[in-house]
């Protein structure tokens, strides 16, 4: 199985050289791939860093170029960069596509995600490698290679949504950052962030699902007893978007102002979706009662208790016995 893995391993990061070399040293690559970074505002040194990529425009440029180089069908399907059809056929999984590889905590290459340049609706807008023997999602942050010793720096891990705002935070200057790529958030993804450092600030999109992930991130993180906070971009922006636009001294200055703890940040959001109904506002308290549940500290807890007794007007006693009711039904559970 050792051997299986290692064999995996070669084969992967023997493609993330394909990739790369494509950009670099192609026709293609350079044309559409390379134009496509620099386009995105993506600086030399950040595509070098990164070790991105390209995939050719066609069914089996990777496939071909392994073969002749003698790699076996089997790794190769294992760890999905080519996909082989009933017919017994098979093609490569990336094709025309922008590629960043996924690295493990020595920076060897994992797996992939791939981007497409196409404009319209039906061309999913990433794939990425599936799960394999070398590739286990749930345990994978995207940038976590680039980001160990920033975190350890800064005693703080940004948390973002995507590829494209791990580069741009790079590129920024802000390097203490991960992305979970997609996936939600999983618990052995917050705990190799603990690894590094205690507090979490999460970065996500300002739309509608940036905010649903980012609530049901906050609890996830509070459960496993990590100081979060909070910041949304304006206006549908996301950590990429933002430092494009308005540059990274823009970008700072907002992180910097608009970071919230979570318990400000969640009753925010709650609160606004309420207006003045009594009903909901109630169940708005309920709600960040239930957060702060989560949290295993009981001294850290109790903090949030009064200034949540403050952000909302509710006698702190009141509160407490709410958290204590709710804690009572969590040990039942448990
Ligand atoms: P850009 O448009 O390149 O800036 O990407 P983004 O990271 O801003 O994408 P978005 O906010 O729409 O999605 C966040 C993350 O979800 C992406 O980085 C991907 O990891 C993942 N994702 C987005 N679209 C797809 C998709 O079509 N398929 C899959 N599997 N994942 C996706
Ligand atoms: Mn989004
Ligand atoms: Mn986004
Ligand atoms: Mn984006
Ligand atoms: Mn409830």
């Amino acid at each position: 199985a050792q051997n299986k893995r290692e064999s995996l391993f070669i084969v992967t990061n023997w493609a993330g050289k394909f990739f790369k070399e494509t950009l670099w040293d192609t026709e293609e690559g350079r044309t559409v791939g390379l134009n496509y970074f620099k386009e995105r505002g993506y600086r030399e040194d950040i595509i070098q860093k990164f070790e991105l990529g390209y995939s050719p425009e066609a069914w089996s440029a990777l496939y071909d170029k392994a073969k002749a180089e003698g790699y076996n069908d089997e790794f190769l399907e294992a760890t999905g960069l080519v996909i082989r059809k009933d017919d017994g056929s098979v093609y490569d999984r990336f094709r025309g596509r922008v590629m960043f590889p996924i690295h493990n905590l020595t920076g060897r290459i994992l797996g992939f995600g791939g981007r497409t340049l196409k404009t319209d609706k039906k061309t999913p807008k990433y794939v990425n490698s599936p799960e394999s023997e070398v590739y286990h999602k749930s345990d994978v942050l995207y940038g976590l290679y680039f980001a160990k010793k920033p975190i350890l720096d800064a005693d703080n891990c940004y948390l973002v949504e995507g590829y494209a705002d791990v580069l741009s935070m790079h590129q920024a200057g802000v390097e203490n950052v991960v992305a979970s790529s997609g996936t939600s958030l999983t618990s052995g993804q917050i705990r190799l962030i603990a690894r590094y450092t205690k507090n979490v600030t999460i970065l996500y999109d300002g739309d509608e699902a940036g905010i649903k992930a980012s609530l049901r991130g906050t609890d996830m993180l509070l459960e496993e007893g990590l100081n979060v906070k909070v910041l949304l971009f304006p206006d549908g922006n996301d950590p990429d978007s933002y430092v494009q636009r308005f540059g990274s001294a823009a970008f700072k200055k907002y992180i910097a102002e608009h970071q919230r703890d979570f318990i400000f940040y969640k009753t925010q959001v709650l609160l606004r979706d309420a207006g003045g109904d009594p009903v909901k506002r109630a169940a708005v308290i309920h709600d960040v009662v239930e957060s702060i549940a989560l949290i295993p500290d009981a001294i850290k807890a109790s903090v949030f208790v009064r200034e949540c007794s403050a952000l909302l007007d509710i006698e702190e006693r009141i509160l407490i016995a709410e958290l204590n009711k709710i804690r009572v039904g969590q040990a039942r559970k448990a």
